[in-house]
């Protein structure tokens, strides 16, 4: 069976883009995270609490992509890459609180960190391709 490729519509393209705008925000939250975590080490323990709350808002995001991953019409590894981003990120709080409670060594904490590296290279893989896409022929 062959499959004839079609045209993306403006509407698909505008949601890549945003799905592209999505990406590289996520990206840049994850360096300013380590930015403030090493701030709070580094120069003043006042760092952990924007760390924090800007955390939070950071891990927000891959719901979002997610579901313009799928409005999109993302390549299905894209899509797939994305529920990979949403759960490594959902790692960092089981990281933080939940280690101890699933009988795991305390130092399992500090993949809080490590998960940091994990999260930004997955990003930037994201980014990649769907500026790719973006460049690319028009078609699905
Ligand atoms: C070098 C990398 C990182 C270090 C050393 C680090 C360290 C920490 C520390 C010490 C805390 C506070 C724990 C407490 O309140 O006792 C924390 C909280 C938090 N971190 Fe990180 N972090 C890093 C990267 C990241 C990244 C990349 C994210 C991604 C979004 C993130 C998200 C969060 C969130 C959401 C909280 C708050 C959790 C809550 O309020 O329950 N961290 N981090």
């Amino acid at each position: 069976m062959t499959h004839s490729k079609r045209r993306v519509t403006p509407s698909v393209r505008l949601l890549r883009w945003l799905y592209l705008v999505g990406v590289i925000c996520f990206a840049l939250g994850v360096v300013l995270q380590v930015f403030f975590a090493g701030a709070a080490l580094l120069v003043n323990p006042d760092y952990l609490n924007t760390h924090r709350i800007l955390g939070n808002t950071v891990a927000l995001l891959p719901v979002p992509m997610l579901i313009l991953a799928m409005l999109a019409r993302m390549p299905h590894r894209t899509t797939l890459l994305t529920v990979l981003l949403t759960l490594v990120t959902a790692l960092q709080y089981a990281f933080l609180w939940g280690v101890t409670d699933i009988g795991l060594p305390v130092w399992f904490r500090a993949f809080h960190a490590v998960n940091a590296i994990v999260m930004f290279v997955l990003a930037e893989r994201l980014a990649r391709t769907s500026w790719k896409l973006l460049r690319g022929p028009q078609v699905e």
